[in-house]
């Protein structure tokens, strides 16, 4: 219990170390375009757990990494990362009120400035990126990690995910089999955790192996998040969540959940966070990992 403590006493320093880094990096609310800037921000400042770009500093910080480099990509991975949530809150979408304890951006701007403040965060990622090339000694590194992000986030990545997604919506209990959910989660919710986690080692100058043992972590990782997200989704509360409850059930959604029931499911997720650690330990990281693998181990047992 000590232990846990202290846990989450490093958890909450390091998320705020996390946060001021992103908030260096957000776009000045000034000029005629100032509302979409607001819009953008909106979201930005309103919380959540970051858990994105700390993943991706703990990965660089593990293979050696000692520099500024990563800064920038980790604004840009938590502006992907809100792009999507804004996108996914949509009307056209999950349809959704709430996210990070506050209306959504649709709701408080209106939904065009929803749709353009998703874009314009997207965008924004990629030059809040770019600007690491203004120092970095390590030009290399930086354009792998940028091909990661780029390839996590499109068609072949979270896009891909959240396309098939909005597909699997009034099907039916028996429509979306195993394989299909696989890749709904491994996509829409695994590809930026595997970003997170491989752009971190490629800046550090991890190799080619490596990166791809922090990609398998990555997607074990995510399919766990996202079946304690499905969990939390029927198990918590709006103000615990700072999102709507049963938000798969009013879009009848097929889950993990609705598959296989809350027990199954939970056994599902803690057996990949236990596979995960299990190949963390397999890496040859130079550095400590007991901070990472306790964060990975949180994850199926966070409450929001
Ligand atoms: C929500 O992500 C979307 C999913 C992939 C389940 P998070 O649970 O990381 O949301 P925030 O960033 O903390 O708000
Ligand atoms: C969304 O999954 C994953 C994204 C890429 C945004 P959900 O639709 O379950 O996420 P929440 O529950 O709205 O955060
Ligand atoms: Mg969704
Ligand atoms: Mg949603
Ligand atoms: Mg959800």
């Amino acid at each position: 219990m000590e232990h846990l403590q202290n846990f989450n006493e490093i958890l909450e320093e390091k998320t705020r170390e996390v946060q001021a880094i992103v908030y260096e990096y957000l776009p000045v609310e000034a000029g005629f375009a100032s509302e979409l800037a607001k819009a953008m921000n909106y979201s930005m400042t309103a919380g959540g757990k970051r858990i994105r770009p700390l993943l991706m500093q703990e990965s660089y910080q593990l293979f050696g990494g000692k520099e500024t480099d990563v800064y920038p990509f980790m604004a840009a991975i938590e502006m992907i990362h809100t792009h999507s949530l804004i996108h996914d809150d949509l009307p056209a979408i999950d349809n959704d009120e709430y996210r990070r304890g506050r209306k959504t951006t649709h709701v408080v701007f209106g939904e065009a400035m929803g749709v353009l403040a998703g874009d314009a965060l997207l965008n924004y990622a990629y030059e809040t990126a770019l600007k690491v090339f203004e120092k970095t000694e390590h030009p290399k590194e930086c354009v792998r990690a940028l091909k990661i992000l780029s390839q996590k986030t499109g068609i072949y990545g979270m896009l891909g995910g959240q396309s098939v997604d909005v597909t699997n919506e009034k099907q039916g209990r028996f429509s979306v089999d195993e394989e299909m959910l696989n890749y709904i989660y491994e996509n829409k919710t695994s590809a930026l955790i595997e970003a997170s986690l491989m752009a971190g080692a490629a800046l550090a100058g991890a190799g080619e192996e490596q990166i791809r043992l922090m990609e398998q972590i990555g997607s074990d990782v995510g399919i766990a998040f996202q079946i304690e997200d499905d969990i939390l989704d029927i198990t918590s509360t709006v103000e615990e969540l700072g999102k709507p409850v049963f938000s798969d059930e009013k879009n009848q959604k097929t889950t993990y959940v609705t598959l296989f029931g809350v027990e199954e499911a939970r056994t599902k997720a803690e057996y990949l966070t236990n596979q995960a650690i299990e190949r963390l330990n397999q890496t040859s990281a130079p550095n400590e990992k007991t901070f990472l693998t306790k964060l990975l181990e949180y994850l199926v047992v966070r409450r929001k």
